[in-house]
């Protein structure tokens, strides 16, 4: 007897609730961000996980409602936003699209190949550059962009968490150097404090499991929301996203990724996990017409990925054949 729509979608909400409770003990073996004070607050054990499905669903498990902010994921939307109001080329001519293999907040390559270009948006040396060439002089101009683009998507203006950004700016040591290096190269196209603050204000912007679901089923469709009926972001710009993602989104672990779920992720040291299964042809496998992922699980590893939240994702890929390859 044919299943009915309902029923599909309740044995993949049953699932999710399965993969939470099989991976969250995991979480022990990872620990919460501390070089960021604010965000040792959060409590390890938390994972939620949710899958939006183009048909308008969401489907939810665990502590998927439990806010917290986007740190590295961030980069994915600065990245979109920049693309679109300033055209792709002029970013591309600030940054590079090359995997590096190296910590998200490595100087090295910056000095080692001239002229210190930043190899990709997604570690921090590239995002500093994207935030800083985003329009207007004062930070709360250059932030707007972002803050749009997501407001379209989700249908709601998302909060920047205030005692987060004060406490990643206290202690941005690393990144301001970094953003000095790019400035003395001529890469940065705003003075560094400008700059820094609206990365450091970007990776403070609050969501939830559910509204990187939604993000990503956007980046998957090629930036078209299938929940409004409409064209997002230009389908262009999804594209190099979604390899970027795939090559670069999960730091130095991304080539694992790639080789072993085959999904395009991006995730930040607050314990998220976005990730975009574009549609693809399997028979018989679901999600055929593509995805969204949204994963939150505080306690990563040393790389900066959430353990547990990771070994959902590879788990959800390989049961539910989401690898793009
Ligand atoms: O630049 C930082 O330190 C953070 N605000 C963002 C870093 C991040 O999420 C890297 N993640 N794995």
């Amino acid at each position: 007897m044919e299943r009915t729509l309902g029923e599909i979608e309740c044995s993949f909400t049953q699932q999710l609730h399965q993969w939470t409770e099989q991976f969250r003990p995991y979480s022990a073996q990872g620990k919460c961000a501390a070089y960021i004070p604010a965000l040792a607050e959060a409590n390890p054990e938390h994972l939620g996980v949710c899958i939006a499905h183009p048909n308008g669903q969401v489907m939810k498990a665990g502590e998927w409602d439990i806010p917290f902010t986007m740190q590295s994921i961030s980069k994915v939307i600065g990245f979109m936003a920049a693309c679109s109001v300033c055209g792709m080329e002029e970013v591309l001519n600030r940054v590079d699209v090359e995997p590096t293999g190296d910590a998200f907040n490595s100087i090295i390559r910056l000095e080692a190949h001239k002229p210190g270009k930043p190899f990709n948006p997604m570690i921090n040396a590239g995002a500093i550059t994207v935030s800083s060439l985003l329009p207007g002089k004062e930070p709360a101009d250059k932030l707007e962009p972002i803050l749009s683009l997501l407001e379209k998507i989700l249908g709601k203006r998302p909060l920047v968490n205030e005692n987060v950004f004060k406490s990643e700016w206290e202690t941005a040591y690393l990144n301001r150097s970094l953003a000095y290096y790019l400035k003395q190269n001529g890469f940065l196209a705003a003075g560094v404090e400008e700059a820094l603050e609206v990365y450091s204000r970007q990776c403070s912007i609050q969501v939830t499991a559910e509204d990187l679901a939604k993000i990503s089923l956007v980046i998957a469709d090629d930036g078209f929301d299938p929940f409004q009926g409409k064209q997002m972001i230009p389908r262009r710009i999804t594209k190099v996203t979604k390899a970027l993602m795939l090559t670069c989104g999960m730091y130095n672990a991304s080539g694992k990724l790639a080789a072993f779920v085959g999904v395009p992720a991006k995730s930040g040291v607050s314990g998220g996990i976005m990730a975009a299964i574009p549609p693809r042809g399997r028979r018989g496998a679901p999600f055929q017409e593509g995805g969204g992922i949204g994963i939150y699980g505080p306690a990563i590893d040393q790389v900066g990925n959430s353990v547990s939240g990771l070994m959902v994702l590879k788990d959800m890929a390989e049961h539910w054949d989401l690898n793009i390859f």
